[in-house]
């Protein structure tokens, strides 16, 4: 069985002028087609950028052409093949069909809810999760089954039981199951091998495909070996959302997805009629990026900027240990930038930041907003991306103080 698209995604209709892009690049062909602007009318002479490392990318000629210019709504094609070179080097398998260049990653999620989600259909979460992508599939559809994470993240066997009780009272199976299988958006837990395998058998078994987000993949904090992708093990049930946000800079706008070729193509013509492309300067800025730092030198450079990282996430860890009541349960995470704090059943965060934040200035974000059924409200996610040592110290003196105020309110 194939995948299922929305009726939406069905009905939608390729753009002629887009689908003429590719043919407009054909040497020979002379084009009075689509709409291009002359480029003898636009502004940019050169662009130098200047990297951290060291490097200086100039664009001129070519290079300033494709970053001046339309392209292709999939993304500019020098830019995807360097992709698909760097999705494997990453990876250790080749996407299954070339990256669709996005706006971020979160311009995935909306994509692939909007071509898999009709109303009413059922979407496994994580819980507690991104709220981003609830916000996404939102759009689409109310109806969410929450599973329960543990420290090697999402219950798989939880997972499978639902499943199975989907098919034997003969119901619909989910539509999507989404999940972020490394330092994850709240938890801060990796999924483990074991429950890799396991999810991509399922996916497999029961036919449901796997939405597997992945931005927090290179935020490696403790040098572990990378695990296997839920992708690479079935390719035909996954599709993968990856971002240069967190390794290059979230103002790029750039992530990628890669996937079975039906849905890059449904979400590629959801992108002709929504934005037509992303923009083709940054995508010109991060093929330059690519061709003159290579995959392994950018890779060990994002490798050795996430001692900040590092530092923060030890700093933060101790200073929770010492400075927090012994009731507040948390996970010391491998990677990302969260760390997940469970305060005592019935405590509410909401009510801690709203009562006492004018006194004890320190702000986390309360659990409910990682819910989808009003849960989570004893939990909050704190950040430790950008605070520096002597904040976190102060921060968690806050917080433990907050937290005690709303011990005592609880009687
Ligand atoms: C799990 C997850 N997915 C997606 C995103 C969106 O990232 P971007 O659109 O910048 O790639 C974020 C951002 O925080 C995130 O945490």
């Amino acid at each position: 069985m194939a995948l299922r698209l929305s009726s939406r995604a069905q009905r939608r209709q390729p753009s002629p002028i887009r689908e003429l892009i590719p043919l407009m690049r054909r040497p020979g062909v002379i084009s009075f087609g689509g709409g291009y602007p002359n480029p003898e009318t636009f502004a940019f002479k050169a662009l130098t950028v200047d990297l951290v490392w060291g490097q200086s990318l100039t664009l001129a000629g070519e290079r300033l052409g494709a970053a001046t210019q339309y392209s292709a709504t999939e993304g500019l094609p020098a830019l995807r093949a360097l992709l698909a070179g760097w999705h494997e080097h990453l990876t250790g398998v080749a996407p299954p069909a070339p990256p669709m260049v996005l706006t971020g990653s979160q311009e995935g999620l909306y994509l692939v809810a909007d071509v898999l989600l009709d109303e009413g259909d059922e979407v496994i979460v994580g819980e507690p999760t991104y709220p981003g992508a609830l916000a996404a599939f939102r759009s689409f559809t109310e109806r969410f089954t929450a599973i329960p994470l543990d420290g090697d993240g999402m219950r798989t066997d939880l997972l499978e039981a639902l499943l199975q009780a989907r098919v034997d009272a003969g119901e619909r199976l989910p539509a999507l199951i989404y999940l972020i299988p490394n330092g994850d958006n709240p938890s801060g837990t990796t999924l483990s091998a074991e429950r890799r395998a396991h999810l991509a058998a399922l996916a497999q078994r029961f036919e449901v495909p796997v939405l597997e987000d992945d931005p927090y993949l290179l935020l490696s904090l403790d040098g572990e070996t990378r695990l296997p992708t839920i992708q690479s093990m079935a390719p035909e049930w996954v599709i993968r959302l990856d971002s240069f946000s967190k390794i290059l800079s979230p103002g790029l706008r750039i992530g990628y997805a890669s996937g079975p070729s039906e849905v890059m193509r449904a979400m590629t013509l959801h992108k002709q009629a929504s934005t037509l492309q992303s923009s083709s300067f940054t995508q010109a800025i991060l093929q330059a990026i690519f061709e003159e730092v290579g995959f392994t030198e950018l890779e060990a450079r994002v490798g050795r900027s996430m001692a900040v990282y590092r530092r923060n996430r030890d700093a933060m860890v101790e200073a929770a240990r010492r400075l927090l009541p012994a009731e507040v349960r948390f996970t010391p995470p491998a990677a990302g930038m969260f760390l997940w704090l469970e305060l005592p059943e019935g405590y509410l965060a909401d009510r801690m930041i709203r009562e006492d934040l004018d006194e004890l200035p320190v702000i986390t974000v309360p659990g409910g907003a990682f819910s989808t059924g009003g849960g989570l409200r004893h939990c909050v996610r704190a950040s430790f991306s950008l605070a520096d040592q002597a904040s976190i110290e102060e921060g968690m003196r806050r917080l433990a103080a907050m937290i005690e105020r709303e011990r005592l309110r609880q009687g």
